[in-house]
Order: structure tokens, then C-alpha cells, then sequence
């Protein structure tokens, strides 16, 4: 029987949702309330629902992995539960019990288990937001909210091979400041950045490479992902100052590499220091980390009309074994002797 997202080699990133969703309310002095699945549908909304208006909104962003057997794997759900968390603390938001979220997510998630796309380097994304629906006009945190949860089968990030990325370092525009909301999952975040992607995308670059708010000069994050440099044997990556979010692939990298032995350094990293390691070869390999590639290898920076080529442009041995080794543990190919795998049944 064909399955109900259809050809897995034509699935893209969120433009195909499942038949369910799930939809729990919150009221103040109620609490939680109201938890169900429920057929996918468009939402009633008034107008004056304080998340059009004044942005009370965060969200969440994990997969769900089919192994060759045909079991379900999270990876590491509990740090999403914790991150939204974090995220809705900071706009005034309720917290939703960690419980709630991650059961909440097995149940959907089981119900919808045909829809697991199980081609190599295909998922089930799965996004969890949180929204304020009290219809008042006003800068004030809402009474009301509404937490859901949908599901989306997506395609192998890298469909024509693991292959380097370019990226523009922007050094007018910035994302986030450091006290403001750059750490949390906020859509406010990334309505920020659209313009620096729209400058990347019109000079050929595939992402934007932020620099912090007040220098123009220290490295930040790279559109959903965190960054990493390798300086021979030695990793590198920016410190979370609370401008960047603090990504769980990152968290998962920094642990990897502490168990393969490499040395780790979290720090402030000028843009001035990447440029000089590259041309004097000291810098040996860039990438990035996220939910979506896992790992997305580097091959050029281009900062202030000046291309910098990194490892001639080619995939460099840490990247490709980072990239392995999240990509085996995620969907199950070895054993998972970090405790980072919550198989679903
Ligand atoms: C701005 C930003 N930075 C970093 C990341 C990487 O975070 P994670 O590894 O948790 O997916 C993401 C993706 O969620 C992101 O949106």
C-alpha cells in the first residue's frame, strides 16, 4: 500500500502535515485543561487574539525517526520539553508539564506512526507551539493559551549529497541582542532574520552567518544553527551569552566530542579570527548544527565582498564523523550508550 505522505524522494520541509494534531487549553486560575488529538484542522481565532498582535508565541522543533526494524525514535525530548519551558517563561507564558509534553507527543506521534517517511535521511518533524488566544488589545501577558502539537513527514535534508554550504557573514543587520530574546524559540526571531536571508539569497548564499548586535565583530549563530570551528584538533564554538539559542545538536556535539577526546572551548570567537585561521590554514573545518541537517558542513565564508574558501571547499574528517555519529544514534543504527534515544511504543 503507498503510504499517506506518497513518494518519500519528493517530500520538502513543511509543506505536508499529518491527519492529526494535538490541543490542550490554558486559562488562569484553571490551569491546563481540555487535552485531546484531534483531526487536523484550521483553527477559530478572533482577530484581536493577543498573538497577532503582540507576538506571545514560542515553539519547538524535533523528528521522529524510523529505524530499519520499524521502531520510533525521539532524540532527546526531554530538552525540547525543558527548552519551551524556558522560552515561555521569558514571554510570560505558563509552563506546560514536561509529562504533558512528552506524552502528548507519544500519542500523536504512535497514532501517526505511517506517516514516518523510513527512505534514508527522512523524518517525521514534529512542531510543538504555544500560543496566547485571549482576544484583548493591549501589552499585557494574556489569560488565555493554546499549546499544539502537528506533524510534518519531511525529505533527507541532504538530497544531493552531504555537501558543503556558502554563507554570507551579515555585519549590518542582527538578529538578536544580548537581554532581549535571541535565546528562546519566538517567531519574533526569525521574522528578524528574514531580511538578512532575503540580502544572502539575492548575492547566492544558502545562510546567513549573524555576528553579535553591539560589535558587529563576535560570531553568533547561523539561521537555525548553531556554529562550530575546528582549529586542528581543538572545537570551537561561541559561548551562549543569551543572544543565540541554545541549541540541543550543539548541547549533543560539545558531549560527542568530550567522549571522543577533542578538546571543547565555548567562547566569545571574532570574525577577524575565523578569517585569519582560514587563510593561514589554522582553521581547518566550519559547521553548523541543527535539528533539521543535524550537521551541515561549511565550505565558504563571504565577508565584506571577499570569498574564504575552508578546507577547499570540501567536507572535513570531524564534521562527517559528528554528522555520522548524531545520524546513527538518531535513527538507532548503534547502540545508544548516552541514554539520548526515547524509542515510542
Ligand atoms: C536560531 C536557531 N539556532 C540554533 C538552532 C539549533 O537548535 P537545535 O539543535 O535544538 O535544533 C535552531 C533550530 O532549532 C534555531 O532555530
Amino acid at each position: 500500500m503507498k503510504p499517506p505522505y506518497g513518494d518519500a524522494e519528493k517530500l520538502t520541509f513543511g509543506r505536508m502535515f499529518t491527519e492529526h494534531m494535538y490541543t490542550i487549553k490554558y486559562k488562569d486560575g484553571k490551569g491546563w485543561y481540555d487535552g485531546k488529538i484531534e483531526k487536523y484542522r484550521p483553527f477559530m481565532m478572533e482577530p484581536a487574539a493577543c498573538v497577532f498582535h503582540y507576538s506571545q508565541e514560542v515553539f519547538e522543533g524535533l523528528k521522529a525517526y524510523k529505524t530499519s526494524d520499524g521502531r520510533v525514535l525521539l532524540f532527546r525530548p526531554e530538552q525540547n520539553a525543558r527548552r519551551l519551558n524556558r522560552s515561555a517563561r521569558k514571554l510570560c507564558m505558563p509552563e506546560l508539564p514536561e509529562e504533558t509534553f512528552l506524552s502528548a507527543l507519544k500519542e500523536l506521534v504512535l497514532l501517526e506512526k505511517d506517516w514516518i517517511p523510513d527512505a534514508p535521511g527522512t523524518s517525521l518533524y514534529i512542531r510543538p507551539t504555544m500560543i496566547a488566544s485571549e482576544a484583548f488589545l493591549g501589552v499585557n501577558s494574556a489569560k488565555e493559551y493554546l499549546f499544539y502539537i502537528i506533524l510534518s513527514p519531511v525529505g533527507a535534508y541532504f538530497k544531493a549529497g552531504f555537501n558543503p554550504v556558502s554563507i554570507y557573514v551579515e555585519d549590518q543587520l542582527v538578529r538578536a541582542a544580548v537581554g532581549g530574546v535571541g535565546d528562546i524559540k519566538t517567531g519574533g526571531n526569525y521574522a528578524a532574520s528574514l531580511l538578512g536571508g532575503m540580502k544572502a539569497e539575492k548575492k547566492g548564499f544558502s545562510q546567513v552567518l549573524w555576528l553579535d548586535a553591539k560589535e558587529h565583530q563576535y560570531v553568533e549563530e547561523v539561521g537555525a544553527m548553531n556554529v562550530f570551528f575546528v582549529f586542528g584538533e581543538k572545537l570551537v564554538t561561541p559561548m551562549l551569552t543569551g543572544s543565540i539559542l541554545p541549541g540541543i545538536t550543539r548541547d549533543s556535539v560539545l558531549k560527542l566530542a568530550h567522549e571522543m577526546g577533542y578538546e571543547v572551548e565555548e567562547r566569545r570567537i571574532a570574525i577577524d579570527e575565523v578569517l585569519e585561521g582560514i587563510k593561514t590554514g589554522k582553521l581547518t573545518e566550519i559547521f553548523g548544527s541543527g535539528t533539521a541537517a543535524v550537521i551541515s558542513p561549511v565550505g565558504l565564508l563571504h565577508y565584506q565582498d571577499t570569498n574564504y574558501y575552508i578546507n577547499d571547499n570540501q567536507v572535513g574528517k570531524l564534521t562527517r564523523s559528528f554528522y555520522e555519529h548524531l545520524v546513527d544514534i538518531q535513527y538507532g543504527h548503534v547502540e545508544d550508550k548516552l541514554g539520548w534515544s526515547y524509542e515510542l511504543k
